[in-house]
């Protein structure tokens, strides 16, 4: 199964890219399955009604979520009325939504889709990703051995060992949410294709997708202020993953960062 995986996507700017670049990669890599991170989808924060058909229409099949995820309210309803958004399954059971979602592909293949988010410098009362990815995997049992994990965490500490945990038992962690793409790619021993963080698909020319000047403000001020999408030429990051549909172990990864 091919898949292709997009980090954040920051506002318009980073929508521009997924026009731009989307329907060629899929051509390239054949892509079965496009998922992306969308918490920072509509106007650099949370996931709006329009913004979510904008993408569907350009090819994005399911959207993952993060600490952000509920910053327009809309998607509660795009939640209840579609199962191609889903949050960080650890948040409270009684929150919105699901955490993770299995899709049925022609050939009667499946793919489960999970999203955790982390503990670590991310201020949250979410309750432990390890074993939540435990138990939820005990509830997928044997419907496929396809499973991607979009894990949305800041360290690079916590997203390494919840892949080297999750080892043998998931087909992919993918990490999101520093939005800066790192270099560590690999399949580990297990079979699980791993890379800390996708990356963000954005404005290049941003700190991590908004206006440089307005962050360079809050840190020299201290003072707060509201953040703005930053505009101009844009990447696209991500990562393409090839998966065996008999045994769910990673055949190849590769990172994709299209400026
Ligand atoms: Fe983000
Ligand atoms: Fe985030």
């Amino acid at each position: 199964m091919n898949i292709l995986f997009l980090g954040d996507i920051s506002g318009k700017t980073g929508r521009e890219a997924v026009h731009h670049h989307l329907y060629n990669l899929k051509e390239k890599y054949a892509v079965d399955f496009c998922i992306a991170n969308g918490e920072n989808m509509s106007g650099g924060s949370g996931i709006t009604i329009s913004s979510y058909e904008e993408m569907r229409r350009a090819g994005i099949d399911l959207f993952t979520g993060g600490n952000h995820i509920f910053r327009k309210k809309e998607v509660i309803s795009l939640m209840n009325d579609s199962e191609n958004v889903i949050r960080p399954a650890n948040l409270s059971p009684s929150c919105p939504g699901m955490g993770y979602t299995i899709v049925p592909l022609s050939g009667g293949r499946r793919i489960a889709v999970i999203n955790l988010l982390g503990k670590v410098y991310m201020d949250n009362t979410a309750d432990n990703p390890f074993l939540a990815a435990d138990n939820i995997l005990k509830a997928i049992g044997e419907r496929t051995k396809v499973i991607f994990v979009d894990f949305h965490a800041e360290t690079t500490s916590e997203k390494g060992a919840l892949a080297r945990y999750l080892d043998g038992r998931v087909s992919a962690v993918i990490g999101t949410h520093t939005h800066v793409q790192t270099n560590d790619d690999q399949i580990l021993p297990g079979g699980t294709a791993f890379l800390s963080d996708a990356g963000m698909t954005g404005a290049v020319h941003s700190i991590l997708g908004v206006k440089p000047e307005i962050v360079i403000e809050k840190f020299v001020t201290g003072m707060p202020r509201r953040h703005e999408i930053a505009e101009g030429a844009s990447q696209l990051c991500g990562v393409f993953l090839d998966i065996d549909d008999e045994t769910g172990k990673a055949r190849a990864i590769e990172k994709i960062r299209i400026q």
